[in-house]
């Protein structure tokens, strides 16, 4: 069996530093890796990507994460990757990294993800070139997801970790109004075609927990306002999803 650990939008800042690291004290006695789905940072500034760093460098277990839109925010991505990478986090954005536990193999493919929609009210590339822009890069990154699902086919098991989400059930909670901005079908249908055995987003703090796509991978919002704790535990046992509640120490 394998644990994953899973949060999203830690949205720490330059003041959080020393808050998000005591409730990791535990993590390797409760998971095998932790994933992290984005929004990390609040603004996204060079000082709030060292503050996550700093507060992940070096932990016992492996961790993947993708970049949310709070991250990109001042333009300085690429530092925070850089700074995540330096603190051994593996970033991924439009590509997959596997390791190994036991005797299995854990392919996690990642990507931020983007709006759009969902299927009757969703946006399409037609119109002004600010629309055809908005779904290009909601179709580009989806076709991205889906070719870095299939580089990990090979794996016992694959993840697609994703800041947007890609179904409409796990934004429930929402304003409905909103769920353009919350996520798109397109990044669903790719994690149907290549396969997974888990979607994990972020970015919809007032969402659901639990969705499925249309094609039956379970989905999760593991936002930390969702799961209400510092990380939720995913294990996985030849393909079957159990989620098992490990409260860390400082809550
Ligand atoms: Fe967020
Ligand atoms: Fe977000």
């Amino acid at each position: 069996m394998i644990r994953i650990a899973a949060a999203g939008d830690i949205h720490l800042g330059v003041e959080s530093a020393g808050t998000y690291r005591p409730r990791l004290e535990h993590l390797a006695e409760h998971a095998d890796l932790l994933l992290l789905a984005g929004d990390l940072t609040r603004r996204g500034t060079e000082e709030e990507g060292a503050a996550v760093a700093e507060e992940l460098a070096d932990l016992p277990i492996p961790v993947f994460a993708v970049l949310g839109n709070h991250d990109y925010e001042s333009d300085r991505d690429e530092s925070i990757s850089k700074q995540l990478e330096s603190a051994g986090v593996r970033v991924l954005e439009g590509d997959s990294a596997t390791c190994r536990i036991g005797e299995c193999t854990i392919g996690v493919a990642g990507v931020k993800g983007f709006g759009g929609g969902f299927p009757g009210k969703c946006g399409s590339r037609f119109g002004e070139p600010e629309m055809k822009a908005f779904m290009r890069h909601s179709e580009e990154t989806a076709d991205r997801l889906n070719r870095a699902l299939e580089a990990v086919e090979g794996a016992d098991l694959s993840i697609a970790l994703m800041h947007y989400a890609p179904v409409d059930e796990t934004l429930q909670g929402e304003h409905c109004e909103i769920y353009p901005f919350l996520g798109c079908y397109l990044l669903a249908e790719a994690v149907d075609t290549a396969g997974a055995s888990l979607a994990l987003h972020g970015h919809a703090h007032g969402g659901s927990p639990r969705g499925v796509t249309p094609g039956g991978t379970p989905v999760r919002n593991v936002a930390l306002p969702v799961i209400r704790r510092s990380y939720q535990v995913f294990c996985l046992d030849e393909h079957r999803l159990q989620e098992a509640v490990f409260e860390d120490g400082a809550g």
